[in-house]
């Protein structure tokens, strides 16, 4: 396992990210994922308070920390914004919710601290302000290392970098997009912005929901999975998606590589990402994801698999000639 510093927090962590999203599915293969993933060197967990209802996916995930007593050895990300319950507070980026959410989580994990507290989405009815001084507050009470941002515009990031400056708070030290060969809009705005101001950057959804696994295509399609989900097979159901998930399948097979492993292999090799997270439902899954950990990606092979994708047309920013 390669191992990258985040930013410029000094902190190291596997070039694979597990996520515990879906973990509370099936506990039992869950707590078998956690083990193989600690095993293969992955020392980088993401979590949420909202993954799995109620907290379940943290619950879990401060369960498998517990019976391995490997949390001083683990980096650990947990989120905070969507909805927790009936209740109109119990929701946003507000210092109410913020700071009952941090307590929260902690003791569903089982920890004194959660390294990376993410901004889970934007909330609009919070100032930034009032986001950012909650964090800071958790900082100094040693309850989060460094806040963190999911889902935000790059210029909302940029303008909380400016305030985090201004006001002297702890500033947001990891982004978390989307990223995946068919998704590529992260590399517009928000990568540039990481590379300049030296934010780590861990990205979702590497194999877009399984459409790079080499089950689907134009007229290919296995009976179950994420994709068929009404919420993902709306993500990605432009026609085109699925013509570059047959050139990418037969790209991938042509080379005798797995086309889940050279997916997410291509997710990594952005000179930006810190890591992508992974998310396995079982061991032999997570063993694609551990070969692209492997996998040598050379910037001319990179070049090869962006271009079988819909060639991206970048932003309005022109240097002069
Ligand atoms: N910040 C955010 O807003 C946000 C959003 C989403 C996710 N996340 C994080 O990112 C993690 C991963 O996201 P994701 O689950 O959306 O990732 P993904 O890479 O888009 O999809 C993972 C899915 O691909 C399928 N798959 C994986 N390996 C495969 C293989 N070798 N062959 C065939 N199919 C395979 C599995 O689905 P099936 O087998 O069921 O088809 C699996 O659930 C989550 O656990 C969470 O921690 C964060």
């Amino acid at each position: 396992m390669k191992y990258k510093t985040v930013g410029r927090t000094g902190l190291k962590v596997s070039s694979l990210c597990l996520g515990t999203m879906l973990f509370p599915n099936d506990p039992q293969a869950s707590r078998a994922i956690f083990a193989k993933s600690l095993d293969a060197g992955i020392n980088f967990f993401d979590c949420a308070n909202s993954y799995g209802g109620g907290g379940k996916s943290e619950e879990l995930l401060g369960d498998c920390i517990a019976e391995h007593r490997c949390r001083d050895e683990i980096v650990l990300i947990s989120k905070v914004c969507r909805p927790m319950g009936a209740h109109v507070n119990n929701q946003g980026l507000s210092r109410w919710h913020i700071l009952r959410e941090a307590e929260a989580s902690l003791k569903r994990l089982k920890t004194d601290r959660i390294d990376f507290y993410f901004a889970h989405h934007y909330d609009p009815l919070t100032p930034i302000d009032e986001t950012l001084r909650a964090f800071d507050d958790l900082q100094r009470q040693g309850k989060i290392l460094y806040p963190a941002v999911s889902n935000w515009s790059a210029w909302r990031i940029a303008k909380a970098l400016g305030i985090s400056a201004r006001e002297s708070l702890a500033r947001f030290e990891l982004i978390q997009p989307m990223y995946n060969l068919v998704k590529r809009q992260a590399e517009h705005e928000l990568f540039p912005l990481a590379e300049s101001e030296q934010m780590g950057a861990v990205v979702f959804s590497p194999l877009a929901s399984g459409l790079l696994t080499g089950l689907y295509g134009v007229n290919r399609s296995p009976d179950q999975g994420r994709l068929l989900q009404a919420r993902y097979a709306e993500r990605y159901s432009d026609s085109a998606n699925f013509e570059i998930a047959d050139r990418f399948t037969a790209f991938a097979q042509e080379r005798g590589v797995a086309p889940a492993t050279l997916a997410v292999a291509w997710a990594m090799s952005h000179p930006a990402v810190t890591a992508p997270i992974i998310g396995p439902d079982n061991v032999e899954q997570l063993q694609g994801y551990l070969d692209a950990a492997a996998l040598d990606m050379s910037p001319s092979l990179r070049d090869e698999i962006t271009a079988l994708a819909i060639p991206f047309e970048y932003g309005v920013e022109r240097t002069v000639d």
